[in-house]
């Protein structure tokens, strides 16, 4: 269930303090992904929370893409890399977001799913909201529907959740 894999998640975790700069803990997934029954209770928590309502998932590069991979196979369902600028071939959409210092952009295939197709944005970490944010707005502008936000990780206080419409249903393994 949730709990024990909350429990088992945060007992993988590494808690680094100092990065990437001097006053910021930082929370490391990798011990996570590198356990092979923390991942997997990890990638089902993420897409558990919605059950039969979406029909892909989205990853946000590069975190991400390593979680929405893993639950996608879970789930039976195909996985969406959502990319950052200039690495896809074909026609894409675009949107732009705010960094600490300056703005990135993520892309998708414009009409790589049929219209209508209900995506889950999949994340480690929710912070400011940025990144899924501008995720979720690409699966709208190509003509697909958000079926909600997972992450393994939300950092409170730096208003990600509140960033996000409302309209969302937002979904984390562990607040911090
Ligand atoms: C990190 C993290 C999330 C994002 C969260 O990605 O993996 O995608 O920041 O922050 P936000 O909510 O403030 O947008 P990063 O841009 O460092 O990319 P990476 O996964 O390629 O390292």
């Amino acid at each position: 269930n949730a709990q024990d894999t909350r429990a088992l998640v945060e007992s993988r975790l590494a808690v680094i303090p100092d990065f990437p700069e001097p006053g910021v803990l930082f929370r490391d997934l990798t011990p996570v992904f590198a356990d092979g029954e923390a991942f997997h209770a990890l990638a089902g928590a993420l897409t558990a929370p919605f059950a039969g309502r979406f029909d892909v998932l989205a990853g946000v590069e590069a975190r991400g893409f390593l979680l929405a991979a893993a639950a996608s196979v879970a789930a039976g369902v195909g996985v969406l890399p959502i990319r950052k600028a200039g690495k896809l071939p074909r026609a894409v959409l675009t949107e732009a977001y705010a960094l600490e210092y300056g703005t990135a952009a993520l892309e998708v295939h414009e009409g790589e799913l049929p219209p209508g197709t209900r995506v889950l944005v999949v994340d480690d970490v929710l912070a400011t909201g940025g990144t899924v944010g501008a995720a979720a707005r690409l699966v709208e502008r190509a003509g697909w529907k958000v079926a909600g936000v997972s992450v393994a990780i939300e950092l409170d206080g730096l208003g990600g959740r509140a960033a996000l419409p409302d309209t969302f249903e937002t979904y984390s393994l562990l607040q911090y």
